[in-house]
């Protein structure tokens, strides 16, 4: 089964970030993710747009940036600019997500929205046809490096059931938290198709043997 794998720079040392977005594009990395924090929808802060804006000079692969943070339409155009090609927000931190998410697609970019673990996935099917992505979380974000809530699993296989009901087989399921090639495939079977992993892959031997171990079945 085809899975993308996204590694996290949070894992990565924050000194040497346009290298390591260098290092793992030739290790095989589809996608970057990009972890934004506020210190208040989180209790952690990361980076913003001009940082993302230089490590955009050091790779072509798409970047997958992933807002924890409050009332993120007030930023979305301030990501876009910087060169996020996908742009995740959270449900709980959108009063107006369908007018969240329109306003990405709206500036060219995928449209993604995030759910924690507690929060559930029915109120989703109303924006279907407006998102590209949807991102489950198996932990509570802010932090890398903590363990995987196997929930999750239940939870992306009844995302993907209700996505390919409504006829939107096209939309993608991300998963972001404690993934390894433990839970990998399992995950895969439920329907995921982009799987994020930031101390997994920094910790393995190399990263191309991180990034390749969770593709494996
Ligand atoms: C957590 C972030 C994740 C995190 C993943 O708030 O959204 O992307 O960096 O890191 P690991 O894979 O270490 O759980
Ligand atoms: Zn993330």
């Amino acid at each position: 089964m085809f899975v993308q794998v996204a590694p996290s720079i949070l894992s990565a040392d924050f000194a040497a970030l346009g290298r390591a977005v260098e290092e793992l594009t030739s290790a095989g990395a589809d996608l970057i993710h990009v972890d934004v924090m506020d210190g208040r929808f989180v209790p952690n802060l990361t980076i913003g747009p001009p940082i993302i804006a230089a490590l955009r000079e050091h790779t072509n692969l798409p970047l997958d940036v992933h807002l924890m943070i409050e009332e993120p339409a007030r930023f979305i155009t301030d990501y876009r600019k910087a060169g996020a090609d996908i742009i995740t927000v959270h449900m709980e931190a959108c009063t107006h997500l369908q007018r969240t998410v329109t306003m990405i697609r709206d500036l060219g970019a995928e449209a993604g929205v995030a759910l924690n673990p507690a929060t559930p996935e029915e109120t989703l099917k109303y924006i279907y046809d407006d998102i590209d992505v949807v991102l489950v979380m198996s932990v509570n974000p802010g932090f890398g490096g903590q363990s995987f809530i196997s929930s999750s699993v239940r939870k992306v296989a009844n995302i993907r059931k209700s996505l390919n009901d409504a006829g939107r087989r096209a939309v993608q399921i991300e998963v972001d938290g404690g993934v390894t090639a433990g839970n990998a495939p399992n995950l895969v079977t439920a329907g995921a198709g982009i799987l994020v992993a930031g101390s997994y892959i920094f910790s393995a031997p190399t990263l191309n043997e991180g990034i390749r171990s969770l593709r494996i079945k």
